[in-house]
């Protein structure tokens, strides 16, 4: 049956219009070809920002002036020496030491390997449960993110070349969403040019005419793109998208341990390119919002103890789903020690 058949399908997919929604392949309301044309995807970014302001607005007083004004200017700030000697050390032994439930994504020859900081998690590990409610480290990433809630935290290692296959897609700059998003790196490690570093195409995150008409004629074909995710409502940008907006050459955040990076992802970046066997350590945060809600929401513990349930719930279901295809999931779990072998 068509798809536009499927009328009980209609009320969700129309509902995800007014949430984070952005598969213009999986909806087709968002990746209608008229509708797109008629400015439907623009007008979803242009309130998504305008929403955003308002509750960066609210969130204003978690992050010190000059990082706000170098997050705005670039899509990204930098923290340099965030955690000194002693507390780096303290928290790379926990991590090492680790035996939690470590889960892996496999793209091209990259692995990305991950254990979420939950209560089961960080109830032995005492630096790392100080570090998951510091108030300085949790304030700036709601601000950055734009939620009042804390971010998702977890012990992240990227291993490039780590197994046969083709290229790693999140090296090609891209968008994550259509609206404003961020991450973090708290790096536990020194991030060398070899160690492909997180890139950043300084200024990308602002919509100046130059990437609103870029976006806007790639929203009318989104659809039809096939790259594996510019259609699922991740952009990517080659270099001659990048010139089409004026924005500068990528740029590879190299970083001393201890450096703490916190980008808006809805400018371009990805992953440098990297020597086969390079890999990164690291705390990496991740925040979303209903991006047209203009209130940021309340910081309370319980909300971050929520997420985490159901994210393992998510974890559990998929795991079922794809044993009974006989196949791993995505994010399959491995052990803590092939984490850190
Ligand atoms: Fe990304």
């Amino acid at each position: 049956m068509p798809r536009v058949l499927k009328i009980y399908m209609w009320p969700v997919w129309f509902l995800g219009l007014f949430g984070q929604a952005k598969s213009f392949r999986a909806n087709p309301i968002i990746g209608s070809r008229l509708l797109n044309r008629l400015g439907l995807h623009m007008m979803r970014v242009v309130l998504a920002r305008l929403v955003a302001h308002i509750r960066w607005f609210f969130l204003m007083g978690k992050m010190p002036k000059k990082l706000r004004q170098d997050y705005a200017r670039d899509g990204f700030c930098v923290v340099e020496g965030f955690l000194d000697k002693e507390e780096l050390a303290a928290i790379r032994a926990e991590v090492l030491s680790s035996a939690g439930e470590a889960r892996q994504m496999v793209q091209g020859n990259t692995a990305t390997q991950r254990i979420l900081l939950d209560h089961a998690y960080l109830a032995n590990k005492p630096k790392l449960h100080a570090l998951s409610e510091d108030r300085t480290f949790v304030n700036m990433l709601s601000y950055a993110g734009a939620k009042a809630t804390a971010p998702l935290l977890y012990i992240q290692r990227i291993r490039n070349g780590r197994l046969e296959g083709g290229a790693d897609p999140q090296k090609t700059m891209h968008s994550d969403t259509f609206h404003p998003t961020m991450k973090a790196w708290l790096f536990l490690e020194d991030v060398t040019p070899e160690m492909g570093p997180f890139t950043y195409v300084r200024g990308s995150h602002r919509l100046t005419r130059e990437r609103f008409k870029w976006e806007y004629i790639r929203s009318c074909n989104a659809g039809r793109l096939s790259d594996g995710y510019s259609e699922k409502g991740s952009f990517r940008a080659g270099p001659e998208d990048l010139t089409a907006m004026n924005l500068p050459a990528p740029e590879g955040i190299t970083a001393r341990a201890g450096t703490l990076v916190i980008a808006n992802t809805n400018g371009f970046h990805g992953r440098g390119q990297a020597a086969a066997g390079a890999n990164r350590l690291e705390i990496w945060a991740y925040s979303r919002h209903n991006p047209f809600n203009p209130l940021p929401g309340f910081g309370l513990p319980f909300m971050n103890r929520i997420e985490h349930f159901f994210l393992h719930a998510y974890w559990r279901h998929m795991d079922k789903k794809a044993k009974s295809r006989g196949v791993p999931s995505s994010w399959h779990l491995i052990s803590a020690r092939e984490m850190f072998d």
